[in-house]
C-alpha cells in the first residue's frame, strides 16, 4: 500500500508531485482534536450497533487518546504522503493497533467525516469569537461609562450633523456587535447538524445509528440528505460571511479613530503602544494597528469571495475542490481573532481630547435641527421650517457666528413665531438636552441604554 488510501485498483504509486499537490495536512492539522472526537464517537456507535466489538472499541478508543497527546506534544511525524489529518490519524492508529485499527473507518468515507470535523471546528470557533465580541462590546460600554457627558458632533456624508453624547456613540458599536454575536448563534444553528453515517456519497449498507453519535457529539441534529451531506460548504460560507461582517464593522470604526486621531480632528489620543513611526519623518506616529484592522477586513472579503467561487458549479455530491476551503475557513478565524483582540486594547487604551472636542462643538449649526423642530411646535409644517431654518443658518454663517449667537430680531424676520424661548433650544449643550424620542442621544434614553447593556454584558 503506496498511500493510505489508495486500495487494489491501482496497478502503480501516486506521483510524487502528486502528493504534495494535492496534501492538505499543512493546514488541516488544525482539525486533529475535532477528528479524534468525531471518530471516538463513530467507534462507540460501531460497538453499540455490534459492528466492532466493546474491546476493539477500548482499544481503538484508548489509542486515539495516545495520538491526541503525541500531536500536542508535538511527537508527531505529519506526512505529506499521508494527505490529510483524517488519514494521519488513521494511519497511526493502524500502525498501532493493526487490523484493530482498520476496522475504525467502518461505515465512514472521509466524505463524511471532513464535513463532521468542520462542523465540530466552526461550532468551537464560533464560540470563541463570541467571547471575544462580548469582550470588545464591554471595552465599548467602559468608554461609554466615560463618555457619558462628552457631546460629539455626530455626522451624515461625513459633514456635521447632529450633537451626540460620546455614550452613545460608543453603544452603536455595543448593538452592531450583538447583531454579528446573533448573527453566528445563527449560523451555528445551521452548522450544528451531523453529516457523519452519510458515507461517501450515498450512505451504508451497514446497520449504523447515527442517533447516537449525534447524541455524543452534541450535534441537534442529523442531515437528511447523504448526497446533500458530503457535497456542500454552505456552512463555511455562513460563519465565514458572520466572520466578514465583524470585520467590515470593525474597519469602520478603524477608519473613524483613524480620522479622529489627525491633528486635523483632534478628537483623541490612540495608545501609543499600537502607533509605529516612520523610517524617515521622526515626528510621526501612525495608527498602524487600526490600518491594519481596516486593511485586513480586505482579506476577510476576499476569503468570502474565493469559497462562493470554489463552490459554485460544483455537481453532486463531493468533489476535491472542496479541500480549498481550508485556508480561507481557518485565515478568517485568525484574522478576525487578531483583529479584535488589537481592537479591544485600542478602545480602553484610547483617551479623549475632550477640551478640544468641545472647543469646537459650536461649530458646524449642530443645533439647526433642533431649531427646525422648535418651529414644528410653534406649528410650522416641517418643509417649512426646513426652508426658514435654512435661511437663519445662512445669515449666521455670513455674520461668521453660530445659532445662538443671533439676535431674535434676525430670526424673527425668517419666521415670526420665533420667540425669545428659543435660545433654550439653541447652542449644542441646549440641543442635545432637548432629545427625547426612543433610540435618540437623549440623556435618559442613553443613561437607560447603559443599564440595559451592563446587564446584557454581567457588568456590575
Ligand atoms: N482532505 C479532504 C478534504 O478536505 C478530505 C476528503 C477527501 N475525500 C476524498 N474522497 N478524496 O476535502
Amino acid at each position: 500500500m503506496s498511500t493510505p488510501s489508495r486500495s487494489g485498483v491501482f496497478g502503480s504509486a501516486t506521483d510524487p508531485k502528486m502528493l504534495e499537490f494535492s496534501e492538505s495536512i499543512s493546514q488541516d492539522h488544525r482539525l486533529y482534536q475535532h477528528d479524534i472526537n468525531g471518530s471516538i464517537a463513530h467507534a462507540q456507535m460501531l460497538a453499540k450497533t455490534g459492528l466492532i466489538t466493546a474491546d476493539d472499541c477500548k482499544q481503538i478508543e484508548h489509542e486515539l487518546r495516545i495520538i491526541r497527546q503525541e500531536i500536542e506534544q508535538d511527537e508527531f511525524v505529519f506526512v505529506a504522503a499521508q494527505e490529510d489529518i483524517h488519514m494521519a490519524i488513521e494511519s497511526r492508529l493502524v500502525e498501532k493497533l493493526g487490523d484493530i485499527g482498520r476496522k475504525l473507518h467502518t461505515a465512514r468515507s472521509r466524505n463524511d467525516q471532513v464535513s463532521t470535523d468542520l462542523r465540530l471546528w466552526i461550532r468551537e470557533a464560533i464560540q470563541t469569537i463570541d467571547g471575544q465580541l462580548t469582550r470588545l462590546q464591554s471595552s465599548f460600554l467602559k468608554q461609554a461609562e466615560q463618555t457619558k457627558e462628552l457631546v460629539l458632533p455626530a455626522y451624515t456624508h461625513l459633514q456635521r450633523a447632529q450633537p451626540v453624547l460620546g455614550a452613545h456613540y460608543m453603544l452603536a458599536y455595543c448593538e452592531k456587535f450583538n447583531r454579528d454575536r446573533e448573527r453566528l448563534k445563527n449560523v451555528n444553528q445551521r452548522n450544528n447538524i451531523l453529516p457523519l453515517g452519510t458515507g461517501a456519497v450515498a450512505g451504508t449498507s451497514l446497520p449504523i445509528d447515527r442517533e447516537i453519535v449525534r447524541q455524543k457529539l452534541g450535534f441537534d441534529g442529523v442531515m437528511a440528505n447523504s448526497l446533500d451531506a458530503s457535497s456542500d460548504r454552505d456552512f463555511v460560507l455562513d460563519y465565514c460571511y458572520g466572520l466578514s461582517m465583524i470585520g467590515v464593522h470593525l474597519s469602520g470604526w478603524a477608519e473613524e479613530w483613524i480620522l479622529w486621531s489627525t491633528v486635523e480632528f483632534n478628537f483623541l489620543q490612540l495608545p501609543e503602544a499600537f502607533c509605529t513611526c516612520s523610517s524617515m519623518m521622526p515626528q510621526k506616529i501612525n495608527p498602524d494597528a487600526l490600518e491594519l484592522i481596516r486593511g485586513k477586513s480586505a482579506r476577510l472579503i476576499g476569503h468570502l469571495t474565493s469559497l462562493l467561487t470554489l463552490i459554485k458549479g460544483l455537481p453532486l455530491a463531493y468533489n476535491r475542490d472542496l479541500q480549498e476551503d481550508k485556508n480561507p475557513l481557518f485565515d478568517t478565524y485568525d484574522t478576525v481573532f487578531s483583529c479584535l483582540e488589537i481592537a479591544i486594547t485600542v478602545i480602553e487604551q484610547s483617551v479623549w481630547n475632550r477640551e478640544a472636542i468641545e472647543h469646537n462643538l459650536d461649530q458646524g449649526y449642530l443645533d439647526a435641527t433642533t431649531l427646525m423642530e422648535y418651529l414644528i411646535l410653534k406649528g410650522i409644517p416641517q418643509r417649512a421650517a426646513h426652508h426658514m431654518v435654512g435661511t437663519i443658518v445662512r445669515k449666521a454663517m455670513e455674520r461668521g457666528v453660530s445659532l445662538q449667537d443671533l439676535p431674535l430680531e434676525v430670526m424673527q424676520a425668517v419666521c415670526q413665531n420665533l420667540e425669545d424661548d428659543v435660545y433654550k433650544v439653541l447652542g449644542t449643550k441646549n440641543s442635545i438636552a432637548a432629545f427625547q424620542s426612543q433610540g435618540s442621544t437623549g440623556m435618559l434614553q442613553v443613561k437607560d441604554q447603559i443599564a440595559l447593556w451592563k446587564k446584557r454584558l454581567g457588568v456590575v
